[in-house]
C-alpha cells in the first residue's frame, strides 16, 4: 500500500498536498465541493494586522499556461480572521492549518504572528516576505537578506509555532536569502511565490493590470520553481514546501525529488477547484507507476 504521509517540522501530514495561500480562501468555501479533510493541510488567505481592500481593478490578467495577479493582500485583518474565519474553518476541517502572515514592518509581521499563535488550529506560521503587489512591504523584505533576517528574527520571537518563510524567485541568488532566514531560526521555507510580470492590452495600448505589474503563476512557472527548490535544498538544512506550477501528481513527485517535503498547489485551484483532491486520489497509482512505495523516501532524491 502506498505511504503518502510526510513529516513537516513537528507535524505529520497524511499527505504532502496543501492548497496555497490566496488560492483557497479560508478553506471552508471549498468544503461545499468535497471533504477537505482529505488535504494534508491548508495554507489560508494571507493575513495582515489591519483589514485590506486590496489593489484597484483590474487585478488579474490571463496568460498562456498561467495568470498574473495583483490582488494586494486583500483580507479582513487578523481580528476577523481569528474571530470569524478560522472558527468557520474549524467546523469543517480538523487538522492543523498553515496561517500565512504579511506585514509592512518586522514589528507588524511579529504582531500578526503572535495573534495567530494563540489559535489552536494553527500548526505552522508561514511568513510572506515575497508579495510583489504592495509598496513598502512583502517583496521588499524578501529581496534583501538583511531584511529577510530581520523579519524572521522578529516572528521567531513572537511565536512558539514552527515558522516557514515564503521566498520570492525575483532575486539573483535565492540561496543567500534562504540561508539568512535559516540563520535566524526559520524552521522551514516555502518557495516560490510569483514571478513579476505584466501584460499589455492591444486595444487600449496600456497595461492590463491597474497596478501595471503583478505576480505571474500557473503551470508555466514549474521549471523555475523546481530550479529554486533544487538550489535551496542544497543550501539549507531545514524543510522546504515546494510550490509553483504544480497541476499533476507527476509534478508533485518531481518537486519532492528536487527537495520539497510537502507541496502547495496554487493557481491550478482557480482552473480546477478539486485539483488538490484529484491529485491526492491519483497519487498512489502514479507512485506505483514509478516504483515508489513511500513518498517521504524520495525527498531530495534527484540530488
Ligand atoms: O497581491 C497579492 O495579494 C499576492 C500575494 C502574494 O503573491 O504573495
Amino acid at each position: 500500500m502506498a505511504e503518502l504521509s510526510v513529516k513537516l517540522a513537528n507535524l505529520t501530514l497524511d499527505n504532502p498536498i496543501i492548497p496555497a495561500s490566496g488560492t483557497f480562501g479560508f478553506g471552508y468555501e471549498f468544503a461545499e465541493l468535497y471533504d477537505i479533510n482529505i488535504l494534508g493541510s491548508i495554507s489560508v488567505k494571507g493575513t495582515t494586522k489591519e483589514p485590506r481592500l486590496g489593489n484597484p481593478l483590474p487585478r488579474i490578467a490571463e496568460c498562456t499556461d498561467g495568470l498574473i495577479n495583483s490582488v494586494g493582500l486583500q483580507n479582513p485583518g487578523v481580528d476577523k480572521v481569528l474571530s470569524e474565519e478560522l472558527p468557520k474553518l474549524r467546523q469543517v476541517y480538523s487538522k492543523p492549518i498553515i496561517a500565512n502572515v504579511s506585514g509592512f514592518s518586522p514589528e507588524e509581521y511579529a504582531y500578526t504572528a503572535e495573534r495567530l499563535d494563540s489559535d489552536s488550529s494553527v500548526g505552522i506560521i508561514e511568513v510572506n516576505i515575497s508579495c510583489p503587489n504592495v509598496r513598502c512591504g512583502g517583496i521588499a523584505f524578501g529581496t534583501d537578506k538583511q531584511n529577510a533576517a530581520l523579519v524572521t528574527k522578529a516572528v521567531k520571537a513572537a511565536t512558539k509555532k514552527p515558522v516557514f518563510i515564503k521566498l520570492t524567485p525575483n532575486v539573483t541568488d535565492i540561496t543567500e536569502i534562504a540561508r539568512a532566514c535559516e540563520a535566524e531560526g526559520a524552521d522551514g521555507l516555502s518557495l516560490i511565490n510569483t514571478l513579476l510580470g505584466m501584460r499589455i492590452d492591444l486595444k487600449t495600448k496600456k497595461p492590463v493590470i491597474a497596478n501595471k505589474m503583478g505576480g505571474f503563476s500557473g503551470r508555466a512557472i514549474l521549471p523555475v520553481a523546481l530550479r529554486c527548490v533544487w538550489q535551496v535544498y542544497e543550501a539549507v538544512n531545514i524543510p522546504i514546501i515546494g510550490m509553483g506550477g504544480i497541476s499533476t501528481p507527476e509534478n508533485v513527485i518531481e518537486m519532492m525529488l528536487a527537495g520539497a517535503t510537502a507541496v502547495q498547489i496554487g493557481a491550478e485551484n482557480l482552473i480546477n477547484p478539486t485539483v488538490c483532491r484529484d491529485i491526492i486520489q491519483a497519487l498512489p497509482a502514479t507512485m506505483e507507476k514509478y516504483g515508489i512505495t513511500d513518498l517521504s523516501s524520495i525527498i531530495g532524491g534527484a540530488h
